[in-house]
């Protein structure tokens, strides 16, 4: 597939191109490709500085609209990165979080078979389930899945996304690649509560919020849960280690046997290297804010422990560990995240208090 950075007569589709993820796609695209961009999001406000730019074109709708969907399946390359994908909504809103990540992304995924388009689906590194403590290394291609029961509604967004991916590649003449993220953090993740967004938003953002209110961090079953924090910047080379790899790779189908290096798989996005508890990470960033505001640590609220159903409501369950293995990426596309945590951190938690101060 052509996909020479500098033809401009290229667009690519950015279905969610106004949220954390898609603004520094938006971002990166137009600073280094000449492609155009047609960007489809409800809320803009991430991307102001961009909506009048001459190289993309936005609309305002959601994968809901059989219309949009058909607008979309237009152009040769379509990312949707579009979904409900805040743990504290799974619970509650379980039929809409199912919608939002199985129907929708497959009625996009039909129109992408018939219009021939490629289609970059981002699910999520919860479709290896609930993991437990001891759990080692998720491979793609192996790691078997354990999902809680029917009565733990947390699962509602894991079963949908993994139903997704099942139906994307179980559907005949679409050409797509799988990404799943392992908790991308950076500036614009997710929201302040009750100033640009309710509930509970994702870890890094919630402690952040806390930390900016001189509240204390809470700790969910104790925050012994451990996850891999992956910088946003990484994820967006990933994405383009997938675009040079797709753009040297022919439009014929490969010869029986010969793996395709981007097409028909699944990729894991996340780093390996930046693995800790959760309240490990709670230390860690009372002592880079202690740092940027120049107090002492110990002047910061202590973190308290809270229980998963107390604080997120009947039917929350977590995954303990989720450690991913990143050799495909390596061997296919020659892409490792290499941002050490401390950078991830540190760039989330200063761009968080001045956004917000
Ligand atoms: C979420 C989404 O469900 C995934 O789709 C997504 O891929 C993933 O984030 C991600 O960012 O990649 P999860 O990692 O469970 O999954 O999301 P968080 O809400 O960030 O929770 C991480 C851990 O921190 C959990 O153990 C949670 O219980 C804990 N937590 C969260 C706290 O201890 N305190 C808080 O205030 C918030």
């Amino acid at each position: 597939m052509n996909l020479r950075f500098d033809d401009r007569s290229i667009t690519v589709a950015v279905v969610g191109c106004g949220g954390f993820i898609g603004s520094h796609l938006l971002q990166a695209i137009l600073c280094r490709t000449q492609w155009r961009v047609f960007g489809v999001d409800l809320d803009f406000y991430r991307i102001q500085d961009k909506l009048n730019d001459e190289r993309c074109e936005f609309l305002c709708g959601d994968l809901a609209d059989v219309a949009v969907v058909e607008r979309i399946a237009q152009f040769p390359v379509v990312v949707n990165l579009a979904a409900i994908c805040t743990p504290s909504r799974y619970m509650a809103e379980s039929a809409t979080v199912i919608r939002s990540n199985y129907d929708h992304p497959a009625a996009l995924a039909d129109a992408c078979a018939k219009s021939g388009s490629w289609l970059v689906h981002f699910s999520t590194s919860e479709v290896y389930g609930r993991t437990a403590a001891d759990s080692g290394l998720l491979e793609e291609d192996s790691t078997p899945v354990t999902f809680g029961p029917v009565t733990a509604s947390r699962w509602s967004y894991a079963t949908a996304k993994l139903l997704t991916e099942r139906y994307i590649a179980g559907l005949s003449g679409l050409r797509w690649t799988v990404v799943r993220p392992f908790n991308f953090v950076g500036p614009y993740m997710d929201f302040m509560p009750g100033v640009d967004g309710e509930g509970i938003p994702r870890v890094l953002a919630n402690f952040s919020s806390a930390l900016v209110r001189g509240e204390a961090l809470k700790l969910v079953n104790g925050g012994k849960a451990r996850r891999c924090f992956t910088s946003v910047f990484d994820a967006i080379d990933f994405i383009f280690a997938l675009f040079q790899v797709a753009g040297s790779a022919g439009d014929e189908a490969p010869a029986l046997g010969e793996v395709p290096a981007v097409y028909s798989q699944a990729f894991n996005v996340g780093n390996p290297d930046n693995e800790l508890t959760i309240a490990e990470l709670a230390q860690k960033m009372r002592e880079i804010y202690a740092e940027i505001r120049g107090v002492g640590v110990e002047s910061l609220p202590a973190p308290v422990a809270v229980s998963g159903e107390e604080y997120y409501g009947e039917g929350y369950d977590d995954s303990l560990r989720r450690l991913p293995s990143v050799a495909k990426a390596e061997r296919l596309l020659g892409f490792r995240a290499k941002t050490p945590i401390d950078v991830c951190l540190r760039d989330s938690l200063s761009w968080f208090a001045e956004h917000y101060a």
